[in-house]
């Protein structure tokens, strides 16, 4: 019998164990350890963003974004309507206004050319998804965000280590958010990171993510007793799981290698299979150097997209489909998304499909899963 291919499964190197025993042994669980500082400042040295700090998740991240914005009831927020929930969810708790905006139909990210139409006396944000991690529009967008005196928060859950005109994805917003779940190419398990790029935000982050409170000015000694200061919460992963985010850092670069070479092959092998069924492949522009995070297919039709679910499941390969365009969902419409609203995440969603990426994909299963596709049987 034919084993059945995941449509992801985390992979771990080797140093994961090492790491959390030496975490365990040191005997500081929570977010302020040894493993919690080497990954921060390995993070600050290879983004150069001016400080780094480990989150629970890319949610709490732009959750953190959101209040160090001081976004407040009635600020108006513009995010893709094609993306995960969390991109708005962070600003509508703290009352924050979605305005939904559509996508590129080449790159699927958030189409800058239809900011300026969005912007509204009370816009206050904007924020960019780098789908899979290839980089928006980010000149036309910082120029329009200048313009307006609006701030970017760039959702760069699935980019890490992307590049928009050599430029690391993650540094043109004054924050960004990073996922470490485990399905991101760099993972453990659930976590996060948010990148503050305006060294002005850095001390209330700090405070925020300490709960409140001015701990580590007390601990860099620049206060004698520390105390509740400002808004905080508990967004501090504890140091295990940053020793298992340490032990995946240091593998980045065979971790991209890999990526970069599977999804090379899954285009090279597909593209004419999909120029004559209809079939489109993700679009790269030239000037962007993507993070290789996942490989999708938009079929002709959504009756071929599932079928396609279909025959792949049935033949024991994990294809998935995502996002219901944030307008089209529930609470989008209930915050009055209507039909009709964004005609390209409409047009898109429900014709595409994901296959299987991750870091140990090897090649005989990546050759199954290409030949399963161009068997799929179109009529
Ligand atoms: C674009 C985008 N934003 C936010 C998130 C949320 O990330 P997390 O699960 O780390 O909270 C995800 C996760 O898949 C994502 O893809």
């Amino acid at each position: 019998m034919v084993s059945k291919i995941p449509f992801n499964k985390p992979a771990f190197f080797g140093k994961e164990f090492q790491y959390v025993q030496q975490a365990l042994d040191a005997g500081h669980l929570s977010s302020s350890g040894r493993f919690t500082r080497a990954c921060t400042n390995l993070l600050e040295q290879l983004t150069g963003a001016p400080r780094v700090l480990l989150t629970t998740s890319c949610t709490h991240a732009l959750e953190m974004a959101a209040i160090l914005l001081n976004i407040v009831p009635g600020d108006e927020v513009i995010v893709p309507s094609y993306t995960f929930p969390t991109t708005a969810s962070a600003f509508a708790l703290r009352g924050g206004k979605v305005v939904f905006a559509d996508i590129r139909p080449d790159t699927l990210n958030l189409d800058e050319r239809h900011l300026e139409k969005l912007i509204t006396p009370k816009t206050r944000a904007i924020v960019p998804v780098h789908y899979a991690g290839v980089g928006c529009e980010m000149d036309a967008i910082t120029a329009i965000a200048t313009t307006h005196s609006l701030a970017v928060v760039e959702d760069n859950a699935q980019g890490l280590f992307g590049q928009y005109r050599g430029q690391q994805l993650g540094r043109f917003g004054v924050l960004s958010a990073v996922s470490f779940h485990e399905t991101k190419n760099i993972s453990c398990g659930e976590g996060g990171c948010l990148l503050i790029n305006d060294p002005g935000l850095i001390e209330r982050a700090e405070i925020l993510l300490e709960k409140g409170t001015n701990r580590r000015a007390f601990f860099r000694g620049e206060v004698d007793k520390y105390t509740w200061v400002d808004l905080g919460s508990s967004y501090g992963p504890s140091d295990l799981m940053a020793a298992i985010l340490l032990a995946q850092l240091e593998e980045r670069q065979a971790i991209l290698a890999r990526r970069r070479s599977r999804w090379r092959r899954y285009a090279d092998a597909l593209r004419s299979w999909g120029e004559n069924n209809g079939v489109t492949l993700p679009y790269l522009p030239a000037h962007c150097d993507p993070s290789y995070h996942l490989f999708y297919l938009v079929l002709p039709s959504p009756e071929l997209r599932d079928a396609m679910l279909r025959h792949l499941g049935e033949n024991g390969v994990g294809a998935v489909f995502h996002y219901v365009p944030l307008h089209l969902s529930q609470v989008g419409r209930a915050m009055g998304g209507r039909d009709g609203q964004c005609p390209v995440s409409e047009a898109v969603y429900n014709r595409l499909l994901r296959l299987p990426l991750y870091n140990t994909l090897d090649e005989a299963d990546q050759e199954r899963v290409i030949d399963l596709v161009m068997r799929f049987p179109f009529a």
